[in-house]
């Protein structure tokens, strides 16, 4: 039986032709978010279809609490560590909350630079409004856009926090004008988060771009989840549509404690971890460790002569 999972020398470069493609033969596209080096490895060899470098990097690797401090200078270094890790996934970095919204100019300056210093393919934006006339200048620019509606984190403070969108007939029709105005703009395919299933498959079915889900159900052409919370790798509250498909955190903490632990009873390093030299190769050096003029001064004694201001 086929596990799913695309072998190394099976793989081409994703390309949006190939994302249509798959979209076109109902064949599930797979995302994943990634914000470094090392988890792009991981992604790699797994196979995923697209990586997005989120901006839920803000939460899950800088610490912030919400996704709205993150700017442009991090999402560019991280998309850039994620960028040097993978050959063949669709690499989408997010635009982070107040680097598109005031202009087209800024919308396009600020894509530009995900795609030349990072290596983005695409980028994404969140939301419908203007940001629908954002997603068309930065695809006249000649990058692909991907668009997101429902849930839009930068913007949860509006939509009432961090909870589902599209409950009611009134916010579903909202819902749905976004995502058909990204898709008219030209987006190459749009994240749907936190919608119910019935009100993604009815949206679903006036679109030509692709879908990824993120707690939409299944009608969508892929799914993405955040890499952190699908592997594990944070922990607390997760949201109702996450499902931990392993416990990084767990085993990461079970090594360090075993590293400190050995440190502490000398366990750590053991002989295999150490360097050993010819011991003829020490008499010499114990001679010249013993002469006068190498005794060890303190730092302290070797500074002596500095001017010190004495510390208030
Ligand atoms: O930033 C992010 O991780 C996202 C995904 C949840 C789609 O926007």
């Amino acid at each position: 039986m086929s596990s799913g999972i695309r072998k190394d020398d099976e793989r081409r470069p994703m390309t949006l032709t190939r994302l249509s493609e798959m979209h076109e033969a109902g064949e599930p596209i797979a995302m994943i978010t990634a914000y470094d080096f090392p988890s792009a490895q991981v992604i790699e060899e797994a196979g995923a279809d697209i990586v997005l470098v989120g901006d839920s990097a803000a939460n899950c690797v800088l610490g912030y609490d919400s996704t709205v401090p993150v700017g442009m200078d991090e999402m560019t270094m991280l998309a850039k560590a994620v960028r040097r890790g993978l050959r063949t996934p669709f690499l989408v970095g997010d635009l982070p909350f107040g680097s598109y919204e005031g202009s087209n100019e800024l919308a396009i300056a600020s894509a530009q630079r995900l795609v030349k210093e990072a290596g983005c393919d695409a980028v994404k934006l969140e939301g419908g409004g203007t940001s629908v006339e954002r997603a068309r200048a930065i695809i006249d620019a000649g990058i692909p856009v991907m668009g997101h509606v429902g849930l839009t984190p930068q913007t949860a403070t509006a939509l009432g926090g961090m909870k589902a969108q599209g409950r009611t007939a009134q916010r579903a029709i909202k819902v749905a004008e976004d995502a058909i105005a990204l898709d008219q703009a030209g987006c190459f395919s749009i994240v749907i988060e936190a919608v119910p299933e019935a009100v993604t498959e009815m949206i679903v079915a006036k679109l030509n771009a692709p879908t990824i889900g993120i707690g939409a159900g299944n009608a969508t052409a892929g799914q993405v989840l955040v890499l952190h919370d699908l592997a594990g790798i944070n922990h607390g509250h997760v949201a109702k549509f996450v499902k931990r498909y392993s416990d990084v955190r767990t085993e990461m903490l079970r090594g360090v404690e075993g590293y400190i632990s050995e440190v502490r009873d000398g366990a750590f390093p053991a002989p295999e971890h150490v360097y050993s030299v010819d011991p003829s190769e020490l008499e010499p050096l114990r001679q010249r460790l013993n002469r006068e003029d190498l005794e060890s001064h303190s730092y302290f004694e070797s500074n002596a002569s500095w001017d010190w201001e004495p510390l208030s």
